[in-house]
């Protein structure tokens, strides 16, 4: 979909971070750009964001989980996505369907498979123009974050599951190389920043 572009990376990468820098750098120039975050990003897609990642759901089963991904993307689709690029803006959005292909599909392990169909169910012809991978392992990843935070359900899975997280992103990027652009997120914070301008431009998505 063109104006669409999603920002993925593991855990720890300073995703946050970068797009805080890129709405800063978009607001000062006046650039009409919409940020926004997955889970969540509007008010009913938060409620569902709080069932997800709250600790106290350990009992929640795999398959759950991904529904309620699929829901809460849904609704932020028709809240925030469809309507920002029928009015011709640029939608950033952090975490999209890739997020959903690693962490279920491959860190749970229901199956790459059968969670792009649900997903295709989900968002249709809603795919991004393209995305943005911020490339740093979880071994770097979690050195520099100082560990996983142990109130968030997702972040305290575990080492193996981010890693097999890590290795998921790299296939879904070999299965599909077009559609990716690859930023090494290991420099300072400040080199990120600028690859990721940079590929936003080339792109035609930023001024
Ligand atoms: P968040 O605090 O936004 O993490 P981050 O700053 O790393 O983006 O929490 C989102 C968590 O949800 C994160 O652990 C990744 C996970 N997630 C999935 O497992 N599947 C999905 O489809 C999405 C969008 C996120």
């Amino acid at each position: 979909m063109h104006n669409f572009v999603t920002i993925e990376g593991c855990e720890g990468v300073g995703k946050t971070y970068q797009t805080k820098l890129l709405r800063q750098y978009c607001e000062e120039r006046g650039l009409n750009v919409v940020f926004t975050r997955e889970p969540g990003g509007s008010d009913i897609a938060e409620q569902i964001r709080k069932i997800i990642l709250d600790a106290n759901n350990n009992e929640m089963d795999d398959m759950c989980e991904a529904f309620l991904y699929a829901a809460s993307r849904i609704q932020h689709l028709k809240d925030i996505v469809k309507p920002a690029l029928s009015q011709g803006k640029v939608v950033i959005c952090d975490r999209y369907v890739d997020s959903s292909y690693v962490y279920q599909g491959l860190g749970r392990g229901l199956g790459l498979d059968k969670i792009v169909r649900l997903n295709e169910i989900a968002v249709g012809e809603y795919m991004p123009e393209f995305t943005v991978f911020l490339d740093l392992s979880p071994d770097n990843a979690f050195l520099r974050k100082g560990g996983a935070d142990q109130n968030d359900r997702m972040e305290a899975v575990g080492y193996a599951f981010h890693r097999k997280v890590y290795e998921g992103y790299k296939r879904l990027i070999a299965n599909d190389p077009d559609r990716f652009e690859v930023i090494d997120a290991s420099g300072t914070k400040e080199q990120t920043q600028a690859k990721l301008r940079e590929v936003l431009i080339r792109r035609g998505v930023l001024k």
